[in-house]
């Protein structure tokens, strides 16, 4: 079954601080900042930031609330994104687990899933990512005087969840948007799309006896996955399919800007975007200034003092949108 889902279209996640957050994955991780703007739902203006490979593709894009000023908190736990996985090229997990362990955001340690070698770490909020080795990823990664392209990060590799009944998960992942079962290792199972591999991978954690974590929006929780379709027209087939299949919560569609998204609140618990690829990051300033300044959609510019002034002011490295 095919609907059209080409992989990994952007992670969501709630980090704290604004600033604190730009500096890890700018300056730790050594992505580029594609976008400053601000959440557009609810009524606290909070900033939304967006961080990605060399070319800003789709399925390398890493995206942020940072919910400090917000006070909004939660607990991790099953139903909830649980790892973050980003590939790097082969022989590069020894370097980012040095770097990690430096910098304090890890223990150092290599491990080892599914044959390929990673390094885990933690975003300053507690959010937990991994650089997983896959020579297999064709994407570039952007560079900074300290992170060479034999080591940069590609984009994601893959989105690793907690659930506590893998079962329904698997049926959801499967009937409902198309993901093939490919192995197990351990708690982990892998399930690929459009050919699987990097940035076409997520996999279950089966975690029985771990508590349900909080759905609300929350400091070092990711918020929800989102995964690529083309345009509109696969968008609204996999909607079709899903409420044809019973899951009747699919959202409408909803315009975030730079893509149109829909949500569906999976059975393990995790909320499921869909969002479209064909508008993109260059309907508001060029390719090559990408991220250099706050900018608000249409439909906010008009506030845009009442909007900006109670945001903790960000400086974002010149290293990091432009070489
Ligand atoms: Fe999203």
């Amino acid at each position: 079954m095919d609907l059209g889902i080409t992989g990994i279209h952007h992670v969501t996640s709630g980090a704290s601080g604004a600033q604190e957050d730009v500096d890890f994955f700018t300056g730790a991780v050594g992505l580029r900042m594609i976008k400053q703007t601000v959440l557009f739902d609810g009524n606290k203006p909070i900033y939304h930031l967006y961080y990605g490979n060399k070319k800003a593709e789709i399925g390398s894009v890493m995206t942020t609330f940072p919910f400090r000023q917000a006070g909004f908190t939660g607990r991790k736990g099953s139903g909830q994104v649980k790892t973050t996985g980003l590939t790097v090229p082969k022989d590069a997990a020894a370097f980012w687990a040095e770097r990690f362990k430096r910098l304090g955001f890890a223990t150092g340690v290599v491990t080892e899933r599914f044959g390929q070698k990673a390094a885990v770490f933690h975003h300053p909020a507690g959010l937990g990512f991994e650089v997983i080795e896959d020579a297999s990823d064709p994407r570039e990664g952007w560079t900074t005087a300290d992170i060479s392209t034999d080591v940069a990060v590609r984009g994601f590799h893959s989105v690793a969840m907690s659930v506590q009944d893998t079962e329904e998960m698997a049926r959801f992942l499967t009937e409902g948007l198309g993901f093939v079962r490919v192995a197990t290792d351990g708690a982990h199972t892998r399930y690929g799309i459009a050919g699987g591999g990097p940035g076409k991978t997520v996999e279950l954690v089966a975690e029985p006896e771990r508590k349900q974590g909080t759905w609300q929006f929350a400091q070092g929780l990711v918020h929800h996955m989102a995964l690529a379709v083309p345009t509109e027209t696969e968008q609204t087939a996999v909607k079709a399919h899903l409420e044809g299949l019973g899951y009747t919560d699919v959202s409408e569609i909803k315009d975030r800007n730079y893509f149109h998204s829909i949500y569906c609140r999976s059975p393990g618990g995790v909320l499921v975007e869909i969002a479209t690829s064909d508008i993109g990051f260059a309907i508001d300033e060029t390719k090559e200034h990408l991220g250099e300044k706050l900018l608000l959609p249409p439909w906010f510019e008009p506030r845009r003092a009442e909007i900006v002034a109670p945001l903790e002011p960000i400086v974002v490295p010149s290293y990091a949108t432009r070489h």
